[in-house]
């Protein structure tokens, strides 16, 4: 039977690639690369540096996936992204038909880690569903979410008390009441600005792990205008950017 490795790679800096990883990335015949278009090569390079680097030999395949731009979501976020998930699984299976012989491994290297904010593991339940007979396995990565509390050396959580983590989109609902940690990814819209009333601080990080990572942290009335500034300029700079933050009550402790 195919066999697919779902491997996260961690959220930039080669060195998060964990030693089962490893292991991992050297059982694969054929890796599957996804690309989005021109603006993040950068990420397909590091993918391809990591099997360079870490895999012994070099009889595996690379091939590469055109992922579709997701339709705008309209009235429904869900129906548009299951909508682009059912045409990704089509693509994929006939990828796997064409690429993948039976008995062979193929992988995809997933950017963190791939139970967080990915569609992979979706899709490829999405295609087993459909009676395409797949193993699959999950290895775990270091995601953004740890990058990003390592690199401010601050634990995600108060003593005892829970995290969430959410999307901008979500944020801009507003910053819940029962809660004094959020880490908000997948924000293009800088939605700490709508929550800018709360008395809370932010640890902020972009390009985390790389060599462009930037760092900013205080009280989120005080250096949000630092943020949007420092992440406009980047991004208009390198053409694309990934950044994610903790939002924390400032009032315990
Ligand atoms: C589609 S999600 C993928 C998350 C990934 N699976 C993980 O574990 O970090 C993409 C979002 O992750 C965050 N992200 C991923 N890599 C990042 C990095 N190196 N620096 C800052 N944020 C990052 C950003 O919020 C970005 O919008």
């Amino acid at each position: 039977m195919r066999k697919i490795l779902i491997i996260g790679i961690g959220a930039g800096n080669p060195d998060y690639v964990t030693v089962q990883a490893i292991n991992a990335l050297n059982q694969v015949d054929v890796f599957f690369i996804p690309d989005k278009g021109t603006d993040k090569v950068e990420l397909g390079r590091l993918r391809k540096d990591i099997c360079e680097r870490f895999i012994e030999g070099s009889d595996y395949r690379l091939v590469p996936v055109p992922i579709p731009e997701r339709a705008a979501a309209g009235t429904s976020y869900r129906g548009s992204v299951d909508e682009w998930h059912a045409r990704l699984a089509h693509d994929y299976e006939g990828l796997f038909t064409q690429e993948l012989g039976e008995g062979e491994c193929g992988a995809f290297l997933v950017w963190g880690d791939p139970t967080l904010y990915d569609s992979t593991l979706r899709i490829i339940e999405h295609i087993r569903a459909k009676g395409f007979a797949l193993e699959y396995d999950v290895i775990p990565g270091i995601s953004s979410v740890q990058a990003l509390a390592a690199q401010h050396r601050v634990a995600l959580n108060r003593i005892g008390e829970p995290v969430l983590i959410t999307t901008g989109r979500k944020l801009a609902e507003g910053f819940p009441n029962n809660l004094d940690s959020v880490v908000v990814m997948l924000d293009g819209d800088q939605a700490f600005k709508r929550v800018a009333g709360e008395d809370l601080d932010i640890y902020w990080g972009a390009y985390l792990g790389t060599e462009d990572e930037i760092l900013v942290a205080g009280k989120l009335s005080e250096v949000m205008g630092d943020i949007e500034r420092i992440r406009r300029e980047a991004r208009d700079e390198k053409g694309w950017i990934m950044d994610t933050y903790l939002l924390r009550r400032r009032d315990e402790d």
